[in-house]
């Protein structure tokens, strides 16, 4: 992210690129094909498509209108938009502050698997417990969570910030093209097991892409459309503030439009391509039980795609697990960088204060939720079903609770109380046409907080 201090983003590409960078992390890689592969695949991936060009690019105009109008960070920007809204900016705060509390941890997950690649561990870790030994141990996994989060604290104390953007320009195109080959691999792929049943690559891509519904309740339906929704806003980075400061960086010419169509392109290539290249893989492997198997999906699934792989297998994984890393690393910088600006902002703290109380705060944070799968380990039941630990918790807190809240009530102020024109007028005011003003007008005042509603019912089990 660019710092205040430099100015606005140069241009178009700039402004485009450094939001895809912030967008573009483990929720790509992560998060999108488990729940992709926990919610049947296609059905999935259809309506995450349809919720993109509707919902998506609606709330995205609406933050990088709200930010750009305002040019304040989101703590301030609701207030200055609207008086008597200062309370969804604190709201928002809280979105990306949870978000930091395991943010790092899977970061460090990811760091590991680099560093056992690197040191030609990898057919070790395609074992089928190796993963789950691994969360469960007292000290490796907080030791790369803390060395993760330094990375971050540091390049966000260091205001860096700009020399990892300009990094991540190489490392992108990179990280696409491993994802890539490594999805042509996984559809190649063909796997008798015990039972002598072969399962291959290309019936793993019927599962992904064709939408099954079979045995479909409307319940069901409605949880894997709420799955589908708070994906979206994690992967984009909406709905906690992100979008809001990046459209108070960006220059007054910049189209917003059209960068909005390339932010959402860009996010969404990337998730469907990490869904390609692990999804068809674990059903290959794994059949159709492996799908369900949540946060551990991606750790579980690729190393044994590797193996598969033979020698070629080591250099691929060390290449995917080092572009990760990155991407990982930009998108948390972004979370602590736009935290440490409204810290910066409220309590009128130097950056490098506010960057060490910060950190302290997330070193003992972040280590409690890493000690959910040994000391604080807990079976909870929540809402939606399934069992969690700490980790799942937060995550379930930030996106399932907060998220729709903040979606919801920002749909409200634009839609009613600021009016659509009010972003209208921001989108065109270089005299751009914004053709979708029909559309928006219509999303953001009555479909967007519909849904929003429906979902709620849905999270408070009432439907
Ligand atoms: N959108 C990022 C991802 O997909 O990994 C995650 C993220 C970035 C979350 C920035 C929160 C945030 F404030």
């Amino acid at each position: 992210m660019e710092a205040k201090t430099t100015g606005r983003f140069t241009g178009h590409l700039g402004f485009v690129l450094a939001a895809a960078g912030s967008a573009v992390g483990l929720g790509n890689l992560w998060r999108f094909p488990y729940l992709a592969a926990k919610d049947g695949g296609g059905l999935f991936l259809a309506l995450y498509l349809f919720l993109l060009v509707t919902f998506g690019f609606t709330m995205l105009a609406a933050e990088l209108s709200i930010g750009r109008k305002t040019r304040q960070s989101p703590v301030k920007a609701y207030a200055t938009a609207h008086s008597g809204w200062g309370f969804l900016g604190v709201l928002t705060f809280l979105v990306p502050a949870i978000i930091m509390t395991y943010y790092p941890i899977i970061g460090g997950w990811i760091l590991k698997y680099m560093v056992v690649y690197l040191f030609g561990a990898g057919q070790a870790a395609a074992q089928d417990s190796y993963f789950s030994n691994f969360i469960k141990a007292p000290i490796a996994p907080l030791f790369f969570t803390l060395v993760f989060l330094g990375l971050t604290s540091l390049i966000v104390y260091r205001g860096i910030n700009k020399g990892i953007e300009k990094s991540a320009k190489f490392i992108m195109p990179v990280l696409l093209l491993v994802v890539i080959g490594v999805a042509l691999y996984s559809l190649g792929l063909s796997y008798t097991d015990d039972k002598g049943i072969t399962r291959t690559g290309m019936q793993g891509l019927q599962v992904y892409l064709i939408p099954n519904f079979e045995g479909l309740t409307f319940s069901r339906f409605l949880q894997i459309l709420l799955d589908a929704m708070m994906q979206l806003f994690f992967s984009m980075s909406i709905a906690m503030g992100i979008m809001i400061t990046y459209g108070a960086y960006a220059r007054g010419k910049v189209n917003m439009a059209h960068s909005i169509c390339h932010i959402g392109l860009f996010d969404t290539g990337v998730s469907v391509l990490a869904g390609l290249m692990i999804i068809p893989a674990i059903f290959v492997y794994e059949g159709m039980e492996g799908m369900a198997s949540g946060p551990g999906l991606m750790f579980v699934s690729l190393p044994k795609v590797f193996a598969a792989m033979g020698s070629m297998g080591v250099v691929i994984a060390l290449l995917f697990f080092l572009t990760a890393t990155f991407a990982a690393l930009t998108s948390s910088v972004s979370i602590l960088e736009t935290l440490t600006a409204s810290c910066m902002e409220v309590f009128g703290a130097s950056r490098k204060k506010v960057t060490l109380v910060l950190t302290a705060v997330y070193v003992l944070a972040a280590s409690i939720v890493c000690m959910g799968y040994n000391l604080f380990y807990m079976d909870l039941k929540l809402p939606n079903g399934s069992t969690a630990r700490l980790l799942d918790l937060m995550d379930y807190i930030s996106t399932n609770v907060l998220m729709p809240l903040v979606a919801l009530l920002s749909a409200v102020l634009v839609g009613w109380i600021l009016k659509p024109q009010w972003v209208i007028d921001e989108m065109q005011r270089n005299g751009e046409n914004f053709r979708l003003k029909r559309q928006f007008s219509f999303m953001i005042r009555y479909i967007c907080p519909l849904i929003m509603v429906l979902l709620f019912l849905k999270i408070a089990g009432i439907v």
